[in-house]
Order: structure tokens, then C-alpha cells, then sequence
């Protein structure tokens, strides 16, 4: 987490401690346009967005939220031109390289959730490595959704719990909420409380179908490169304006 922002900051003084998320998912939304804007390249997008994520996970956890989920990179992203794939999988490597160490100093768990048997294998292993060594971490866990797709994830969980019937381990009408959020990419976090949208686009896109149920959504039409302390600030507000009702009145 070797961010602009390094300092510790504290929660700011409008925003109240109890009524914060415990969990925020953000869909990274808008790399490509912001570096667009500026004559760059797309990759030079996928960098800055990188570094914007940092600072979120730093502020999210100098404010005492407990987890955070980003959309790194989705089951439909391999249809993007071959060399930006190959440049965010080499990204992504790198990062988890440069960052572990800080991760483990700052008790960061990092997770990543998606179908990984179908990256790169030397990013698997950084994978693995990053998560096995990061597993006992308890101030925050970070989620980075790799290879996602919330489809994908009720399918393979549906085959998993088949499974499970198919030799006898489990009744059909066992089959709970319970059960099947253990058989969930994210089994063992709990929902995300805020959903944030970067870049204004007005759809979920395959992000955490399932878990998503009663989340507050946020969106904002900043491009997620300039998605900055202020900016989640102002998320923040605008969700503890909110009134949470779960379906009840
Ligand atoms: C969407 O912008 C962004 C991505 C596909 C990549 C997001 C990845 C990160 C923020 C890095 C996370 C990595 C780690 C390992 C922590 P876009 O390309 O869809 O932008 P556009 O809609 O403007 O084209």
C-alpha cells in the first residue's frame, strides 16, 4: 500500500462511526476514459486505477471498515484486445509482489474470489502465496474480484451443492441460504452493506449477484482513477443518509 496518501487519517468528524458499512464493494469502472481524456493509453488507466484502489483500501481501513471487494476483473474482460489482458494479468502480478509485504505489516487478509483456475499459472502462485500468507490478517480483508462473474459463481455453487446431494451428504430441503452462501467464491464475508459504481453507468454487470440482495448503491460519475479519499467521503454520506429497511417497513 504504497499510496500519496500514507499518513493515518482519522474518520471524519461528520461522518458517524456506527452508521459506517461494514463491508464496500466497488465496481472500478472508467480506467479506459479517464486515460482517454488525456491521450494516454488505456493501460496508463489500468495504472492510476491501481493506485486508486490502494488509497481506498488505506482509507477504509485508517476509518475501521472491515471489508472491501473491487471488481478487478471479469469472466467477460478476456474478450478485451489481447495485449490489455496480458497487461493487467502482468499488473496484477506485480502488484501483489510489491505490495504483500505492507499488507502483511498493516493486517490486511487479501482474497481473491472468481474462477482462478483460468489465469495465468505464475499468477496463481502469486495468488496462493499472497492469500495463504495474508489468511490470519484481521483488521480488513480485501477482496479483489478476479475472473468474477456472479452467474458464474451461483452455477458453480449449484454443481457443488449437486454434488453434495448426488453422494448422499445433503437432503434437498436442507438446502438454505446458509448452505448455499458457503458454497459462494466469498463464503465466510459477509454481504457488502455499499455498493459503489464508478463512471456512471447504471448497471451491476454480473458483480456479486448474490450478495448484493440489500446493498445500498452508490453512483458516481467520477472515473475511477479520480475515486479519491473525498470522493468515497461523499459516498460514505450519501449511505449514512439512507435508510436501511430489509424489506421491512
Ligand atoms: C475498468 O475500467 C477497470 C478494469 C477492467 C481493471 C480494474 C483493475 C484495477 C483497478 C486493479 C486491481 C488490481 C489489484 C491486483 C489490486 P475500464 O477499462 O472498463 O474503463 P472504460 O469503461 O473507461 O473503458
Amino acid at each position: 500500500m504504497t499510496t500519496q496518501q500514507t499518513e493515518q487519517q482519522y474518520l471524519p468528524v461528520d461522518l458517524k462511526r456506527e452508521l459506517l458499512p461494514r463491508h464496500v464493494a466497488v465496481i472500478c469502472d472508467g480506467n479506459g476514459r479517464w486515460a482517454k481524456k488525456r491521450g494516454l493509453p488505456r493501460i496508463m488507466g489500468h495504472k492510476r486505477g491501481v493506485d486508486a484502489l490502494k488509497n481506498l483500501l488505506r482509507t477504509c481501513k485508517d476509518w475501521g471498515i472491515k471489508a472491501l471487494t473491487a471488481y478487478a476483473f471479469s469472466t467477460e474482460n478476456w474478450k478485451r484486445p489481447e495485449e490489455e489482458v496480458e497487461f493487467l494479468m502482468t499488473l496484477f502480478g506485480r502488484v501483489l509482489r510489491q505490495e504483500l509485504e505492507e499488507m502483511i505489516e498493516e493486517d490486511v487478509q487479501i482474497r481473491f474470489v472468481g474462477d482462478l483456475e483460468e489465469l495465468p499459472v505464475g499468477l496463481q502462485k502469486e495468488i496462493t502465496h499472497a492469500m495463504e500468507t495474508t489468511r490470519n490478517n484481521r483488521t480488513i480483508q480485501f477482496n479483489v474480484a478476479t475472473n468474477y462473474g456472479g452467474r458464474l459463481e451461483i452455477l458453480q455453487a449449484c454443481r457443488s451443492i449437486a454434488d453434495r446431494v448426488q453422494k448422499g451428504l445433503l437432503q434437498p430441503n436442507e438446502i438454505d441460504e446458509a448452505i448455499f452462501e458457503r458454497h459462494l467464491y466469498t463464503a465466510g464475508s459477509c454481504d457488502p452493506d455499499l455498493l459503489i459504481r464508478t463512471s456512471g453507468e447504471m448497471r451491476i454487470s454480473n458483480f456479486l449477484l448474490w450478495q448484493i440482495a440489500y446493498s445500498e448503491i452508490y453512483i458516481t460519475e467520477t472515473l475511477w482513477p479520480d475515486f479519491d479519499r473525498n470522493e468515497f467521503h461523499r459516498a460514505l454520506s450519501a449511505y449514512q443518509q439512507r435508510e436501511r429497511r430489509f424489506g421491512k417497513v
